[in-house]
């Protein structure tokens, strides 16, 4: 199974593969991950991948375009846009 963990080391959590973000952050309310529109619009969800991007699913116009228009660099995915196939590693 995947692990999710934060960079600082506070969070580590086996989660099944092909879980989302949005399932995550409401079984392990200590995920720290806010969701908004939950529709690659407002970028709340946005989180900086430290390691494993490429153990997400492909990124899609919609939340490229919201990440562009945010300002946010290649390192950023929008939680509410993708789903984990593998271990992942979270920035604040
Ligand atoms: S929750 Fe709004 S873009 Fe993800």
């Amino acid at each position: 199974m995947p692990i999710i963990t934060t960079e600082d080391g506070e969070f580590e959590e086996s989660v099944p593969y092909g879980s989302d973000w949005q399932s995550i952050a409401e079984y392990y309310p200590t995920l720290p991950v806010k969701f908004g529109c939950r529709n690659a619009e407002c970028g709340v969800c946005a989180i900086r991948i430290i390691r494993g991007s490429e153990h997400l699913t492909k990124i899609g116009k919609k939340e490229e375009a919201t990440l562009l228009r945010k300002g946010l660099t290649s390192d950023y995915r929008l939680a509410c846009q993708c789903a984990i196939n593998g271990n992942v590693c979270i920035g604040k």
